[in-house]
């Protein structure tokens, strides 16, 4: 569970007049969970669902929105209030021009298209990564659905585009040297007193040159699970440090193949995972 993570008033109402007095939602046997959890998503496998069926890759990406689309939708009915997607990483920019033009031109359509819908939801959306090698028109519909929804006080939905978070942790790094005070004492001693909780301040600060004024410098949870689609088992420089305790998913499921169903099955085994943070188990400690 992430500290920091409440289930106030205000997500409790909105979830009230959302679910339960809408008819097309919810049926009013399932009751909305306090929302704890930060699960985040290495989406893998469109490219060879794409070529399994004779398709171009960028089929492949376009079914991949659909998965994005159902696993928002179902995220907060599973106890999750935090949901990073990986859509893009600072390496992918080595694929061929053509895909990469591609998936831009999806996730702008995603973000037009969705961030009505997403506001309705109280679904807030971040985006996180570099913004200075993206297209201005791309930009602009971030900026846009990051301000149109900002405030939803269900979900945070994190698209990480431009990601790396080798990157992030090196801009960190940086900004902990610039501001440094000038004295060497004083160096020493905010050295000496850098807390874990001040450095992932930093390292969620690191994209917010970038990012401009909307609310991207609170510092995100740390991971609670991490779900890897398409059958690799690696993290692929997505989180490092915010998944130092995060349990660890691997399904050999395309991500087009993705469903609600699946998401509920990677949350209903986390839930079955003993977390012990390098302690142990209480019932072993008292013996
Ligand atoms: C990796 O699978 C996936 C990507 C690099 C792109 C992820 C993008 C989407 C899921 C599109 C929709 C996203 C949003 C936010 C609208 P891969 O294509 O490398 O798969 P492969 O290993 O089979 O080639």
């Amino acid at each position: 569970m992430s500290p920091g993570s409440v289930w106030t008033a205000e997500r409790a109402l909105f979830f009230f007049t959302q679910y339960f007095m809408s008819p097309s939602s919810l049926s009013n046997s399932a009751k909305p969970l306090p929302n704890t959890l930060h699960i985040a998503i290495i989406m893998d496998g469109n490219g060879r669902w794409a070529t399994a069926r004779g398709l171009p890759r960028s089929a492949g990406h376009r079914q991949g929105a659909e998965a994005v689309r159902q696993v928002v939708e179902a995220a907060p009915t599973l106890g999750v209030h935090t949901l990073t997607l990986y859509a893009f990483s600072s390496d992918n920019w080595n694929r061929p021009p053509r895909e990469v033009g591609a998936l831009m031109r999806l996730f702008r359509a995603y973000l037009r298209s969705e961030s009505a819908r997403l506001a309705e939801r109280g679904v807030r959306l971040s985006v996180i990564g570099r913004r200075d090698r993206l297209t201005l028109p791309l930009r602009v519909e971030i900026e846009r659905a990051e301000r149109r929804t900002a405030g939803g006080p269900v979900l945070h939905l994190r698209l990480a585009i431009d990601y790396s978070a080798r990157d992030a942790l090196v801009r960190a790094a940086t900004a902990l040297t610039t501001r440094a005070p000038l004295s060497p004492h004083a160096r020493a001693r905010a050295r000496d007193s850098l807390t874990r909780e001040e450095f992932a301040r930093l390292l969620a600060a690191a994209y917010a040159a970038d990012a401009g004024a909307v609310g991207h410098a609170s510092a995100a949870p740390d991971v609670d699970l991490m779900i890897r689609t398409g059958g690799e088992h690696r993290l692929s420089d997505f989180l490092l440090w915010e998944c130092a305790y995060a349990e660890l998913y691997f399904t050999d499921r395309m991500w087009p193949e993705f469903t609600a169903a699946s998401l509920a099955a990677a949350v209903t085994e986390f839930h079955h995972r003993v977390r012990r943070f390098g302690a142990l188990p209480a019932a072993v400690a008292a013996g």
